[in-house]
């Protein structure tokens, strides 16, 4: 088993360069199966969900050639087979893209129900509904989703719930229906104006990605030939922006769209952090200790759950008393428990926790929950006094490509050590 071993307190200073995007690379590699040729993708992050899909993709037929480790040149014309690997799709969400992607390829799939961070109920009625609207029969059995279609038409469908993923799946499965599919209700997220950009590059006809209605007119096949370059990855960047503050540091993080941002620079500069915003970098620095602050997670453009256990640490040694509302999953205040052991002062209730804002933290070991966790409780590891072990490295290695060595390389004294 390993472990990032991180001594603080370290002021983080220096330049980061951020990758491509976790959530747009985990549906663009899916929809490469739409594709009856061959494509090349840059920018892709070199992380655990990617090389699991590239694995997945390659079971099924797909032929792939990783050109440098952030570049692979992928063949989906010998796609030969409706299963992918049961074993292999549990292990993460991103998976449930194969059923969209491979309804608009083959018309049928069967696929394991998708696993990813257990955020509590993560239920993909809205998927099956836009599935469903667009002439598929979907059941699942024994944790196993079986889903068919003669021919899927084009139909308006209204989301009941704002949903990254579902809005990305039926995107997937309208591209090469017959006629209009209305996505009305859709969530906004750069990521899905990236998988949007990827497929009309690849010859598909989507309008309004990130607006709230999405256009899809069907078209006969996507045929690739084409390179593309994945977005860079927000949820990242803002990471980086807020480990800036936490360690009471100085970092220019680079290779960003700061548009993507603005919910999170707000909130900086309003708890008295500083953001020079430069288009595609940004550089945040720390110069008091922070203010309180009321923080309520939204779905884009509003302030990402993705960053709010990262906020957390900051709001933890803050001026006063703070408050995050997550409004978008059951249980994402796990990693509080962690905090707490670090001499944090915080009550999590439900969907809700109050931050008591202390004066310091402390090493201590802590676990990572899940994927933004750890990335939190890294940062609290940086900015604590003395020694912090921070178990569960699986969980950050699915979406954080080189961690350990992206924070050494502005300070950090950081080491990942086996057990
Ligand atoms: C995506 O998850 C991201 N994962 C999550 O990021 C992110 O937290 C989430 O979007 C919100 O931004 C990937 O893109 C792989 P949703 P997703 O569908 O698509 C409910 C990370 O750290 N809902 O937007 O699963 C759902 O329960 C990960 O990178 C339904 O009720 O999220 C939630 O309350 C963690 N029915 C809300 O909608 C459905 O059919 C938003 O979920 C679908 C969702």
């Amino acid at each position: 088993m390993e472990k990032l071993v991180i001594s603080g307190p370290t002021p983080l200073k220096g330049e980061v360069e951020i990758s491509g995007a976790k959530n747009a690379a985990v549906a663009i590699l899916p929809a490469t199966l739409l594709i009856n040729g061959v494509c090349t993708i840059n920018n892709i992050p070199n992380i655990s969900d990617v090389r699991l899909l590239c694995t997945i993709l390659e079971k099924m037929g797909a032929k792939i050639v990783w050109n440098t480790p952030n570049e692979i040149t992928i063949d989906t014309r010998h796609i030969n087979t409706t299963q992918a690997p049961l074993d292999l799709t549990s292990k993460f969400r991103a998976s449930y893209y194969l059923i969209g992607a491979m309804l608009g390829r083959k018309g049928e799939i069967e696929v394991g129900m998708p696993g990813g961070c257990k955020l509590g109920a993560r239920p993909i009625d809205q998927h099956i509904k836009g599935f469903e609207l667009l002439g598929a029969n979907v059941r699942t059995e024994n944790g196993t989703i079986y889903a068919k279609a003669n021919g899927l038409n084009g139909a308006p469908i209204y989301m009941d719930i704002v949903s990254v993923g579902a809005t990305i799946n039926v995107m997937l499965a309208a591209v090469l229906a017959k006629g209009t599919t209305i996505i009305d209700n859709a969530a906004k997220e750069p990521h899905i104006v990236d998988v949007a950009n990827f497929l009309n590059t690849m010859g598909a006809d989507i309008r309004g990605a990130g607006t709230d209605v999405i256009k899809i007119n069907g078209v006969s096949e996507l045929t690739g030939n084409k390179t593309y370059s994945v977005v860079p990855d927000q949820i990242e960047a803002g990471t980086f922006m807020l480990a800036a503050i936490a360690s009471k540091g100085d970092l220019l993080i680079k290779n960003c769209i700061t548009k993507h941002l603005e919910s999170l620079t707000a909130k900086i500069v309003e708890i008295g952090g500083n953001v020079e915003d430069n288009g595609d970098s940004i550089r945040v620095w720390y110069s008091k200790r922070p203010n309180k602050a009321i923080i309520k997670t939204l779905p884009y453009p509003g302030f990402p759950t993705d960053l709010q256990p990262q906020m957390g640490v900051v709001l933890s040694t803050a001026n006063g008393t703070s408050i995050i509302n997550e409004s978008i999953w059951e249980s994402r205040f796990q990693y509080t428990e962690e905090l707490n052991k670090m001499g944090a002062h915080i009550t999590a209730q439900g969907k809700s926790a109050i931050f008591e804002g202390v004066d310091e933290l402390f090493g201590a070991p802590v676990y990572s929950s899940d994927l933004r966790a750890g990335a939190a409780l890294i940062i609290a590891g940086i900015a604590a006094t003395g020694k912090t072990e921070v178990y569960n490295l699986e969980h950050i290695d699915r979406g954080y490509e080189n961690i350990e060595n992206k924070f050494r390389k502005i300070g950090a004294n950081i080491e990942r050590v086996s057990e």
